[in-house]
């Protein structure tokens, strides 16, 4: 035999031995093992199960450890404030997502004066200012973003749940900016105000 033929006899021979045997298919030697059943006896714990009480002061993995609520409801009920700080961080953060996910419909104003509007026949996407939008709560503004609304979509796969709030934060401000009185104004923006006017 040539030295090359070798290895190519060695793996032919590998191959037929593997092929004779077949790989181990049967789970049998994993259900055939001792192992405890969830419900069972125990000798080695003192109340003698298996399960045992998670101890106190666990906190289980599905827990937030954020202290800061992130949820629409408190005891059933839709909230009416951000569960977040409103920084003006936030608020930038609100307005750079408005801007491209929700002012392709309502204008970047909020106020539902766009292109895309102006060709929607069937149900116009409404201005964010109109009374009875005006007065929803902040946890209603945070589920029309979440679960979409009549023929507006859900924006859920497409904004995080703080962003989401960002963009409640973001619309409040719009809003508010819409129908602020100069009288209701800071102080040095009021002057600001007045200068330009002047
Ligand atoms: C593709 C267009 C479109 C986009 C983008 C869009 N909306 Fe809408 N929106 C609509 C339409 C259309 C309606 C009216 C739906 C209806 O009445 O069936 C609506 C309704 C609403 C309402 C009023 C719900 C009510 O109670 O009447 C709010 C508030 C709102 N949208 C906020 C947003 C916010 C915030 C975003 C961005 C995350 C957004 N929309 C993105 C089209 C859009």
């Amino acid at each position: 035999m040539t030295r090359a033929a070798r290895p190519i006899l060695a793996a032919l021979l590998f191959a037929a031995a593997a092929c004779s045997r077949g790989p181990d298919l049967s789970l049998d030697r994993m259900i055939r093992q001792s192992r405890y059943e969830a419900y069972g006896p125990s000798a080695f714990f003192a109340n003698g199960a298996v399960l045992q009480s998670p101890p106190e002061g666990a906190v289980p993995r599905e827990r937030v450890l954020d202290p800061v609520r992130r949820d629409a409801r408190e005891e059933g009920s839709l909230v009416d404030y951000v569960p977040l700080p409103v920084t003006r961080e936030l608020l930038e953060r609100g307005r750079r997502r408005f801007d491209i996910y929700c002012a392709v419909c309502h204008g970047t104003a909020g106020d539902g004066e766009c292109f895309v509007a102006a060709k929607m026949a069937l149900i116009k996407p409404p201005s964010l200012h109109e009374e009875r939008l005006r007065k929803l709560k902040s946890g209603e503004l945070y589920t029309i973003v979440a679960q979409g609304y009549g023929l507006m979509e859900s924006y859920a796969g497409l904004l995080s749940v703080d962003d989401r709030w960002a963009v409640v934060a973001y619309v409040q401000a719009l809003q508010l900016a819409e129908n602020a009185r100069a009288d209701e104004l800071p102080g040095a923006v009021r002057e600001e105000m007045e200068r330009a006017l002047r």
